[in-house]
Order: structure tokens, then sequence, then C-alpha cells
């Protein structure tokens, strides 16, 4: 086989691959593509609990696949987030504790930090909504929208409860959705349709401290003029057919339902404060500020880069920006962000809103209330990161709600982690350190059964790259997973364990091309197995970071009498007792 005229899949610019011929410059040829830029904007995490499955399925490992696959692709990739510090998710919970909000928030910032460094979440940086950047860069984006008038001042009516005597924001208020009747819908959001509300609009309302009904009164507050931007924003919208039709679908009937003018100040005192004489006592509206964190994080993080102005190529040159997040969250990036970004003026707008419906908990919907979750800083005390970031994006919620069972992590880890993947790993390189002494054969002139399989790795990871351009991440992982039984197959065809006894040059060529094959699905799953690539990597003898190749696989084929490890198994079977453990925890 002539390793060095055969094509190499590359990239060129944003609209797709190409078959490039290599030539003698190799990976030079790759270096002359001009990157693209990605900003991966990743949803703020309230700071009043620990991240669960559902977070890391709807939210973060979604975008931490996408922004590993471009960063080995070779674009300019920048990952950011924080916790969402302020409004009255925050107070609330300390209030019911009995402590500060400071307290809250930097607990969970805390241990935030510390799940994704143990998960592999790779943040660019992951700051807080608690700085005097943010808040500046808020403050400067509300004077804009208010010297432009798309900010005014009005009074309204809102819940106010006589036996505490204080306003009730937000989440201190829970009643009847108008639109889809369900309970415990809150003054800002219902949880249930995704609809955000005013709390005029909900049915028995109730003061969530003291359970009486709230009368309500006036008060003073700050407007985002929404409806100024709703015919921009439709047609807008209606262009992004590459959208999840969920996605498009929710937002064009938010919009056509009519955009009304939002209050974006609220009487609390945990906050970003209004920055205007006369308004000590309200704080913008954390949602308000919070969307902001996308463009103040990017800010952060380029001051603390030797070029400052670093940001500008994510937000003012070309760049594409992707959203992720939970279904719950669209209305507030498809349409109050953008509708912010349109009246500052000169900002990129979203390029893709990937949202991802809910991922359930062994068939039902997760609760923080009723503790119905796997908690990622348990998960992590007790099992390996790898298993659970392959069993939840085998699981994506991307376009339907889906399940987490134990029964299922189990089963998928014990037969495609360990059976499909490790294991084909583990025998072939034990067989080249058992037969061929550790050193990987010559491959001769491949025959039709090793020509094929090799065919069909190169077809499979541009359809693995093909899907996580799309953000499908769930049939990228299913194309690795695929060449992973083809190459299995192809092992049980070519018996090379026998032939090593007869016919050492075909054993040779079959070892040669299993290794080859792995080194591809070394690449196809770092983005989804970031810790086992490594671990493979270094198997295969090669050093540094696994990372650093690229998405290429042809380029750093592995040459003839590379030294191979003695294997190390690259994933644990799990015993079935843990299902009934983890069931335990559960009704504990
Ligand atoms: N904290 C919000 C939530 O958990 C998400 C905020 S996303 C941001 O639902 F864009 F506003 F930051
Ligand atoms: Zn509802």
């Amino acid at each position: 086989m002539e390793m060095s005229s055969r094509a190499t899949i590359g990239y060129v610019g944003g609209d797709g691959y190409v078959i490039m011929a290599s030539n003698d410059l190799g990976l030079a040829e790759r270096d002359f593509q001009v990157p693209d830029r990605i900003l991966t904007a990743v949803a703020w995490p309230y700071a009043n609990g620990s991240i669960h499955i559902g977070h890391v399925a709807g939210t973060y490992l979604p975008a931490d696949i996408f922004a590993r696959y471009h960063r080995l692709k070779g674009n300019e990739v920048l990952m950011v987030s924080g916790s969402d510090a302020h409004g009255t998710p925050v107070t609330l919970t300390a209030e019911q504790q009995g402590v500060s909000p400071e307290q809250i928030f930097s607990k969970y910032q805390a241990e935030f930090l510390d799940s994704w460094e143990r998960l592999g979440i790779s943040f660019d940086l992951f700051t807080t909504t608690h700085t005097d950047n943010h808040a500046s860069v808020s403050q400067d984006i509300f004077l804009k929208l208010h010297e432009r008038g798309f900010i005014y001042k009005d009074t309204m009516v809102q819940p106010f409860c006589e036996s505490e005597q204080r306003f009730l924001a937000d989440r201190y208020v829970e009643g009847t959705c108008p639109h889809c009747d369900s309970q415990g819908a809150r003054g800002d959001q219902c949880d249930n349709c995704g609809r955000t509300l005013d709390p005029k609009e909900l049915g028995d309302i109730e003061c969530r401290i003291c359970g009486n009904t709230p009368v309500f009164r006036e008060t003073e507050h700050f407007f985002l003029k929404l409806s100024a931007f709703e015919d921009r924003l439709l047609e807008w919208v209606r262009k992004q057919t590459h959208w999840r039709p969920n996605v498009r679908n929710f937002t064009i009937g938010y919009l056509e339902g009519g955009l009304h003018d939002r209050a974006i100040t609220r009487d609390i005192e945990w906050g970003v404060p209004v920055p205007l004489d006369g308004y000590e006592d309200k704080r913008l509206y954390v949602w308000f500020e919070a969307v902001i964190g996308y463009l103040s994080a990017s800010i952060e993080w380029a001051k603390n880069t030797d070029k400052p102005e670093a940001w500008e190529d994510f937000w003012k040159a070309e760049s594409r920006a992707y959203y992720f997040m939970g279904k719950d969250n669209i209305p507030f990036h498809t349409v109050i962000w953008p509708a912010m970004l349109l009246g500052y003026g000169g900002l990129n707008l979203p390029y893709d809103v990937p949202a991802n419906e809910y991922l359930n908990l062994e068939g039902f919907k997760l609760s923080t209330s009723r503790n119905w979750a796997v908690w990622l800083p348990e998960y992590l005390d007790r099992y390996e990161p790898d298993p659970l970031r392959y069993v939840i994006a085998a699981n994506f919620p991307e376009s339907s709600d889906s399940d987490f069972s134990w029964r299922e992590y189990v089963r998928r880890n014990n037969d495609e982690l360990v059976a499909t993947y490790g294991n084909l790993v583990h025998r072939v390189l034990s067989m080249v350190n058992r037969n061929f002494d550790g050193i990987l054969p010559e491959a001769g002139e491949l025959d039709d059964v090793s020509n094929s399989l090799m065919e069909e790795a190169r077809q499979r990871f541009d359809e693995a790259g093909r899907h996580l351009e799309a953000v499908r991440l769930r049939q990228s992982l299913q194309a690795a997973m695929a060449l992973a039984q083809a190459t299995n197959r192809y092992l049980d065809q070519k018996a090379p364990w026998r032939a090593v006894r007869q016919d050492k040059a075909d054993a040779a060529q079959t070892l040669y091309v299993a290794v080859s094959v792995i080194n591809c699905l070394k690449t196809l799953l770092y983005p989804f197995l970031p810790f086992s690539s490594q671990r493979l990597h270094a198997m295969l003898g090669l050093a540094g970071d696994a990372a650093a190749g690229g998405w290429t696989w042809d380029a750093n084929e592995l040459k003839a009498g590379q030294t191979i490890a003695k294997p190390v198994p690259l994933f644990a079977k799990i015993d079935n007792e843990v299902i009934a453990a983890e069931a335990q925890r559960l009704s504990d």
C-alpha cells in the first residue's frame, strides 16, 4: 500500500469537506487554510445548586464535544460561560438556608469549576456574573439601549406580600401558567411550556415565603422595548433554516404571538445596580444581565491574553456563535438576547442555537426539589468521567426527550465501551506485543478485506465530521462506534491469532490495519471520550496531546516500526450491582 499518495480529508472554510490530494507537504497544506472562528457560548448555570446529569446532557457536554471538535479542526474556538450569580434563584436559596447570597454563589462557583475539570468540560473561561467587568459591560449595554430609546421607564404593578412587606420578584411567586395550565409556574417563566410570563398572568398566585396571596402594587421599572424588534426578529429567524426545527418553530410561534415589552429591573438588592441616579434600590433583571455574560466573559478572556481586543474577533468579525442550552432557555437566546444585540448594534447575532430537549431519569422528569437527579459531583466521586460522557452522548435529547437509566448506563458501558471498543483495542495491541515484540509491523500490499476496512474508516471519518459540523452529536458518535464494530468484524474474518502461525505476513497486515483504524477511532472519539483517547494515544506510542494531530487521520498515520505499548484496559466493566445500589440512592 502506498501511504503517501492517499487522499486526505481536509477542511476548507465554512462549507464542508473536500478531499485534498496529499503531497509531500502533508500537514503543511492544512496550515494554509484560514481557520474559522467559533464562539461556543454555553448557558450559565444558576449558582444555587449542583450540576446534575440533565444539565450535562442539555448543555455542557454537547458544548464541550462541539468545541473539542472545532479545536481539533484547527479552528479558533472561544468557549465561555460562568455561574449565573444574581437574581431570585440565588437569593431564595440563600434565604431558605439562612446564609448570604455571596456564600451560596461562592460555594457553587468553586464546585462548578471542580466539576468541569473532572468531567473534562474544556472552557476557555468559566467566570461568573459577579465580577466588576460583567457589571460594567451590563451597565454599558443598559445605558446604550436607554439612550437609544430601547429601554424606557414606566410604572407597573408587581406582586407585593403584605405579611413580608416586600415586592415578590420572579421566583418569589408561583401560580398556574396561563398558557399550559401547569402548576408551579414562576413569576417570569413557566418551566413546563417554556413561555416567559408576567406575574399578573399567573392563576392562584402565592408568595413562596409565606404562602399568602400577594396584592398587586405599583412600582416603577425600566422596560426593554421588545416590540420594536418583532418584525426584524421574525424575518431573521425565518431565514435560519439550519436551526433545529424545534428551536426555530418555538421561536417563530413565540414571535407570532406578539412581542411585549418586558420589565428588566427588579425590586431586589442582589445583582447589578441600575446605572442611573435614583434607582439605588433596584437591580437589573437576572436574565437581562446574564445573557450579556457571553459578551462580558469574552472581554474578560481577552483581557487575560496578550491581545485585549481579541474578543472582537468573535463578536465583530466573521465568526459563528453557537449557543448551547436546554429548551427552557430558548426564548432568552433566540428573542431577547438578539433584540438586545440588534438594539446595541455592531455585534454578531447567534449563528445557531442547538437547544436540547430534556433528559429524564429512569423514566421520570428530573426534579431538584424532589431530589430526583444524579448529581455530577457525586457521580464523579464514584465513577469515571468517560462512561458518563459516552452514555449521555449516546442518548442526547437532541430532537426529543430521552432517558438516562442506570441499567442502560451499565449495559452501554459493558457492551459498547468495554466489549466493542475497549476489547478491540486490547486484543489488537496485545497481539502486536505478543507476536511482533510491540513493534508495529509492515502492512505489505493490502488485500480486498483490508482495503475495504480502510475505505470504511475514511467514510466514517467524513460522516462523523459532517454530523459534528451540523451539531448532530449523537449521530457522530454512532458513526464512530459503527467503525469500531466493523473493525471487530474484520478481525473475526481475518483471525490474525491463527494467521500468525500460518501466514505471518497476513497477520502483520491485519494488525497494521487494525492499529491504524484504532488510531482513527482515537480521533473520532476524542471529542466524546477525551480521557480515554489520551490514554490510547500514549499506548499507541505517541507523545504529547492526543488532540495535537488535529482532525485528520491519514496525515497522522502510524508508521511501521512504531513501538506499541503493552495495553492497559481502556474501560472497566461495571458490576450489575451498581444498578440496584443507584436505585437505592435515588429512593433515599
Ligand atoms: N441560569 C439560567 C438557567 O440555569 C441560564 C442562563 S443562560 C444566560 O436556566 F445566558 F442567561 F446566561
Ligand atoms: Zn406553561
